[in-house]
């Protein structure tokens, strides 16, 4: 750790591992922030509050806590409480003033080729004369915003200035469709929702104003809706509701400095729909304090980033991996975070690689999926660029494959940058289970808890299973970026993280951990579908589909699928009057498409006369899942006759 820390001994982790191991490089460890990664981590388990106090206090706050962790209302934790503070006030407001506000911020490339840059001053100017805006249309502290946008560099500046008044934003992914957002607005009664008359993906126009208008119809707390001109497409603007980002950004009222919000360590920042065990997704609570304490912590001694780095986050803003880790994160660091806005194969496949060597990133963050994608079209594409600028590599949202991780690290990395696979959830906000550049890799691991994180896997009962026998994984310390509830729904936050095992938090992931203390994450317990690494859950797949009048029940599930992880499957028994043919089977693919997003649409429909249940009339998917696989069905007592 800078400064405060002792390390003990400047070496990584000298012990003799088991299996496949990947060492760092005495380069690797000579250049790392953190040599001695045992050293911390003993010393943030033996004094948790101290570590995250530490890591808080290279912050600026208003006002200091008075304590760090309040634990006296379980598992409704609270940190850092009696700190004031504003997570903008850390991203933007600090470096003004100082030779940081000439850095650059943010490089965004659109998918058609234009580029756009902003200094650490100039996204300050615009961040304040948009919060500017969104104050003159009403929105006060506390107000929910909904973002509906493509990845475009006015999503970034619409969050922050929403978070900069204090308001709460609520981000909807722009793959999304009518239904999805529709029911994440209704939820959060926003006011205002802002979008674009398109964004770029494919070489296509993904048309975000018209499934807003859409879903607007059936939202009666909408009044205002601020559109982003991106593709200059022809969009219908409604008077009195409608209103052009650019127009807005010229009146008077946009000008000037605008007065951060000061803000209780506690008070939310921003809420996150994600598709949970059952029913309708629900949003999780995020806050300004403790969240903006761990992202900072955990991208600067897990990316360990520089001030010559050049970082690319390759998600979506929309997802949790964008608000942290695009968004905020890289500001909390002073970092220059880079953005493009397409598809990673348009228009050739090695359009990722052209930007690496173009704009020299150095660190890399994606997903697994991405890279099997990427790998399909074998080596000659990354190979025709130079990739030498990059030093550190990042994987998220599923389980790699080692193979994956060994193309990704020889092919991308030449060997020599180490591959950070980083376990988190939208719930935890930042990293968890994740390696730092000195720890030993093994490829399809992500090796060990963050500093003061603890982890167990456990079976049905909460006992620690013996090492490499999967079990539950749950996190048995409280961590400051965890979501503090689920919004309007306190009793879910407590059901469905915290009563499984009281006293510890349900990750809902099964795991395994070695005998050398790595863990191996397999996938969900639940009924949640990891397509391409986009969380979605069996019941909203399943509404989407009994929406349609031939269905007249459905159920989904995820199985292996080769790039997206897992694809899904859906199967449909239909109304009297309609018969099954490869046409309904197309057309009820495309109508989940239309109602719920692209992502959402099942791999393949099944029609079936049942399904197989429990006696009280709850589906078996478990037992779907191994008939498809030819896998023994385990348990079925409980099944109906
Ligand atoms: O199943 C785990 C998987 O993604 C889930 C969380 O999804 P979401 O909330 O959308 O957040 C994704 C980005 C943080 C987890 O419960 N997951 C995430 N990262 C990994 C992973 N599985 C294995 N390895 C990872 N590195």
């Amino acid at each position: 750790m800078e400064g405060g820390l002792k390390l003990k001994n400047p070496v990584a982790v000298n012990q003799e591992l088991e299996g496949e191991v990947f060492y760092p490089s005495p380069e690797v460890v000579k250049e790392a922030r953190i040599k001695d990664w045992k050293a911390v981590d003993e010393l943030a388990v033996r004094d948790l509050e101290g570590f995250w106090a530490k890591e808080a206090e290279e912050l600026d706050w208003y006002r200091k806590w008075d304590k760090v962790l309040d634990d006296s209302q379980k598992p409704f934790f609270k940190w850092f409480t009696g700190a004031k503070t504003n997570i903008i006030h850390n991203c933007l407001d600090r470096y003004q003033k100082t030779a940081r506000q000439n850095k650059l911020a943010l490089i965004w490339v659109g998918e058609p080729g234009d580029v756009r840059t902003y200094s650490y001053f100039g996204l300050n100017r615009e961040v304040n004369q948009f919060a500017n805006v969104l104050k003159a249309m009403g929105v006060k502290k506390g107000d929910r915003v909904t973002i509906y946008m493509p990845r475009i560099p006015e999503i970034v500046i619409a969050m922050l200035a929403s978070a900069k008044i204090g308001a709460v934003h609520s981000v909807v992914y722009g793959g999304f469709s009518v239904d999805a957002l529709q029911g994440r607005i209704d939820d959060s009664e926003s006011r205002v929702v802002i979008t674009a008359d398109g964004g770029w993906m494919n070489g296509k126009v993904v048309e975000l104003k018209k499934t807003v208008d859409e879903a607007v119809k059936r939202c009666p707390t909408v009044e205002t809706v601020i559109v982003v001109k991106r593709t200059r497409q022809d969009v219908k603007m409604e008077a009195g509701r409608d209103y052009w980002y650019s127009d807005l950004m010229k009146l008077p009222i946009a000008n000037g400095k605008c007065q951060t919000e000061v803000m209780d360590a506690e008070d939310p920042l921003y809420i996150l729909y994600t598709s949970g065990t059952t029913g309708k997704p629900k949003a999780v609570v995020h806050v300004h304090g403790g969240y903006m304490v761990g992202i900072y912590s955990t991208l600067k001694n897990v990316f360990d980033l520089q001030d010559q780095d050049r970082w690319w986050c390759a998600a979506d803003p929309g997802w949790v991996t964008g608000h942290s880790y695009i968004v905020y994160g890289p500001l909390l660091a002073g970092a220059t975070s880079f953005m493009y806005e397409g598809a990673p194969t348009y228009p050739y496949p090695n359009r990722w690689w052209s930007l690496v060597e173009k704009y020299g990133i150095s660190v890399l963050y994606t997903a697994p999926t991405a890279i099997r994608g990427l790998m399909r079209f074998g080596e000659s594409w990354p190979n025709r660029h130079d990739l030498s600028s990059l030093r550190l590599l990042g994987s998220v949202g599923e389980p790699i494959n080692p193979e994956a991780w060994k193309w990704y690290y020889r092919v991308i990395g030449k060997d020599k940058c180490p591959v950070m696979d980083t376990w988190w959830q939208t719930e935890t906000g930042m990293f968890m289970v994740t390696p730092t550049p000195v720890v030993p890799l093994k490829p399809g691991s992500a090796t060990r808890p963050y500093f003061g994180i603890e982890a167990e896997v456990v079976d049905e009962q909460g006992n620690p299973t013996p090492d490499d026998q999967e079990g539950y994984l749950v996190l048995t310390r409280p961590w400051p970026a965890m979501l503090r509830t689920i919004y309007k729904d306190p009793d879910r936050y407590v059901r469905q993280y915290w009563s499984k095992y009281p006293g510890k938090y349900l990750t809902g992931d099964s795991a395994k951990r070695d005998k050398d203390g790595y863990f191996w994450i397999i996938g969900r317990t639940d009924d949640v579908i990891k397509v391409s690494g986009y969380r979605l859950g069996t019941a909203e797949v399943e509404s989407a589909l009994v929406s349609h009048p031939a269905v007249a029940e459905a159920a989904a599930i995820g199985l292996p699928h080769e790039i997206k992880g897992q694809a899904i499957h859906a199967y449909c028994i239909l109304r009297a009057g309609h018969s099954p043919s490869p046409e309904l089977a197309e057309e009820l693919r495309q109508h989940v498409g239309t109602h719920m997003g692209p992502i959402a649409r099942p791999e393949q429909i099944t029609f079936v006369d049942k399904l197989p249940k429990t006696r009280s009339g709850k589906i078996m998917r478990r037992v779907l899942k191994a008939r498809a696989q030819g896998l023994p069905e385990g348990d079925v007592t409980t099944l109906e006759e």
